[in-house]
């Protein structure tokens, strides 16, 4: 197999992002990632205490012939070096999506170029591949971001068992509405975990619910991997009881002291909510692996970065002789890397993508994850 490279590009939410990444084609499939550009949007949508999907997909029409073209200089290759081209369908905003589907569309037609379709959060998961290329399988994987908090079941590389998920907010948007109650700036999970090492994270009791009911909101089911009886909902999350929690106990605070919290009362909030959602994740997590039988946990998405999910999540591996993988920081947000290496893994088995490809807002990942 002669080496193959491959422009991917993302644009599922308020990051602009393109990559170049070639298969060495080796017998291991470890691509090389040459180029990653991500242009941020933050700062327009900090303005606003959240992302803004219409203003979101203003900005990627204006960033991304940019980000791509700095995608290729910085890989030092120009359009006729491009073997295929991959692009994000979902799950995200949909106008958002829609921006990356039609530019990787144009251009694959314009080039003659395969077009791969990949699934967002497909790309997360291979981020962890792409840190560590020979993750032990089978693996239990949590993808925690702004907008999932799912359990995966890794039998192989590519086949993924959906095995819990959220019944409603996703772990990251709880730290982002947390925050926006406590006052504090959009995206909330970098400040809550910035201000939490100051606090006491035993100061408050914020409970968190474990689902022991199957599912009643609507959404993906999860799958029972052959083999593997599973009490259904047992490994779901559900987080917005907490967020009510922190809000009441603000509301307590001032109405008790006629005045906001001060600055150490700050930090203990945030470091006590921050332990019950850390709590949460790796509670179901570690509890997936063992009935799993896993060989490694891997934990991706945006919340990934959180330094008290990483700290407590390396030493229960270590207490249970499990490797826990986490991406690098540049991975673990948003980017067009992941999403290169997710299409070079499908380019391998043939899985391309019609001309006819249409942005999915609620894509869902399951067996395969090819779209
Ligand atoms: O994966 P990502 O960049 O975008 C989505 O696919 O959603 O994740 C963004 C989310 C935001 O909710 C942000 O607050 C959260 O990741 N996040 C963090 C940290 N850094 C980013 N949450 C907790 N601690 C962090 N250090
Ligand atoms: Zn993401």
């Amino acid at each position: 197999m002669s080496p193959t490279t491959l422009l991917a590009i993302e644009t599922s939410c308020d990051e602009t992002a393109a990559a170049v990444a070639v298969d060495p084609g080796a017998e291991l499939p470890a691509p090389e990632v040459r180029s990653s550009v991500v242009a941020s949007q933050v700062e327009i949508h900090r303005e606003w205490g959240g992302v803004v999907p219409e203003l979101a997909s203003r900005q990627h029409l204006r960033d991304l012939c940019g980000v791509v073209e700095r995608a290729l200089a910085d890989a030092r290759i120009g359009w006729a070096d491009l073997d295929a081209i991959a692009v994000t369908q979902g799950p995200g905003l949909v106008g958002s999506l829609l921006v990356g589907v039609a530019f990787a569309k144009s251009l694959a037609l314009a080039l003659g170029r395969p077009l791969v379709a990949v699934n967002h959060l497909a790309g997360h998961i291979e981020s962890l591949f792409l840190c560590q290329p020979d993750l032990p399988l089978p693996a239990v994987v949590l993808v925690v971001s702004g907008g999932h908090s799912s359990l995966y079941h890794l039998p192989d590389a590519s086949t993924y068992h959906l095995v819990g998920r959220t019944r409603d907010d996703a772990a990251g948007e709880a730290f982002d509405k947390v925050a926006k109650l406590l006052g504090l700036a959009y995206p909330g999970g970098p400040v809550i975990d910035r201000l939490a090492r100051a606090g006491d994270e035993q100061a408050m009791r914020f409970p968190v619910a474990r689902m022991t009911h199957p599912a009643r909101a609507p959404g993906a089911p999860t799958v029972r991997p052959p083999g593997f009886p599973l009490s259904p909902g047992r490994l779901d999350f559900c987080f917005s009881g907490l967020k009510t929690s922190v809000a009441r106990h603000v509301q307590r605070h001032e109405a008790a002291h006629s005045r906001p919290l001060n600055k150490q009362e700050l930090a203990d909030v945030c470091a006590s909510f921050q332990r019950a959602v850390v709590d949460a994740l790796l509670d179901r997590t570690f509890e997936a692996a063992r009935r799993f039988g896993a060989a490694s946990v891997g934990i991706a998405g945006g919340v990934s970065a959180n330094s008290r999910l990483r700290d407590v999540a390396t030493a229960g591996g270590d207490e249970r002789g499990l490797p826990v993988v986490f991406p690098t920081l540049h991975l673990s947000t948003d980017n067009a890397a992941m999403i290169a290496a997710a299409g070079l893994r499908q380019l391998r088995v043939g899985a391309t993508a019609s001309r006819e490809l249409k942005a999915l807002p609620t894509l869902p990942l399951d067996a395969g994850g090819a779209a």
